[in-house]
């Protein structure tokens, strides 16, 4: 048994089968094969143009491949639409968060998916208790500590903001989070707030897909490190079986040894 509980011999929950994907002659993804283990962080890392955010965006149902499946629990699954990814449980944090500056961290959280009560027994209206009372249970399961969530999100620091936006992925229980560069735009502290809240999402069982440039990032949280380069998988390592050097070879070169 792995630290997660996960038997190392568990079918994978996530396979991707012989994606391509390519922008008119270009092929920014070349016949990918790739499996994704339950409660694993799968770093994906390559230089600029790998095809690393073409390959992730095919699993979030933001870009469909042209060849190539996904399968869950080895069901193939069609991901035409970000809603037919949410439906597959499957979670991805957008650059932008698509947070609405001017609501407060519950109203964030439960955007689209508000409790309403009935005052009277008649006239629907937002549950404000209940969302924030089911954001304070969130926040609680996964460690995270927020200390204004009546404040506009707009007042929120950087990786407050991405917590939040995470926040709203955890309550439709999603299996798979993909983060294309979350730290990148983030101080230090804020950039191990993040770490700690994917490791967190990991011992609850939850499979995170990261996207990084930054190896020491990668080396600290990936259990095991996808390579990409020129649109194709160079290979996956274990990341307690590699070295740094080796990465970067496998970054720059494209060679696995
Ligand atoms: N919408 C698009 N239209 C045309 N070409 C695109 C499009 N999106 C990506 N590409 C091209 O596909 C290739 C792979 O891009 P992708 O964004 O997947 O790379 P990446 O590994 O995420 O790079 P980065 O580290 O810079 O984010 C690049 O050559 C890029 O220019
Ligand atoms: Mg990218």
């Amino acid at each position: 048994m792995e630290a997660s509980g996960v038997p190392p011999d568990a079918p994978p929950l996530l396979s991707i089968v012989g994606l391509s994907k390519s922008y008119g002659g270009l092929r920014a993804v070349d016949n990918v094969t790739l499996e994704i283990r339950r409660a694993e962080v799968l770093a994906v890392v390559g230089d600029n143009g790998a095809g690393k955010s073409t390959l992730v965006k095919a699993l979030a149902g933001a870009q469909p491949p042209d060849e190539g499946e996904v399968r869950i629990d080895g069901k193939v699954v069609e991901l035409r639409t970000p809603r037919d990814a949410e439906a597959a449980g499957i979670g991805c944090l957008h650059q932008g968060l698509g947070l609405v500056d001017a609501l407060d961290v519950p109203e964030n959280v439960f955007l689209g998916r508000e409790p309403q009560i009935r005052v009277l027994g008649l006239i629907p209206q937002l549950d404000h208790r209940t969302m924030r009372e089911r954001t304070i249970e969130l926040l609680d399961r996964f460690g995270i500590h927020l200390p204004r969530l009546n404040d506009p999100v707009s007042r929120l620091s950087g990786g407050q903001r991405q917590t939040v936006a995470i926040s709203r992925l955890l309550l439709q229980d999603v299996r798979v989070v993909i983060m294309d560069e979350p730290m990148a735009a983030l101080g230090v502290a804020e950039g191990h707030r993040v770490l700690d809240l994917v490791r967190s999402m990991r011992q609850q069982g939850i499979t995170v897909l990261v996207i990084s440039h930054n190896l020491e990032h990668v080396f600290q949280l990936a259990d095991r490190i996808a390579v990409m380069k020129n649109g194709r998988l160079i290979g996956v390592v274990a990341t307690a079986e590699t070295t740094r050097e080796a990465i970067v070879r496998m970054i720059t070169f494209g060679q696995t040894h």
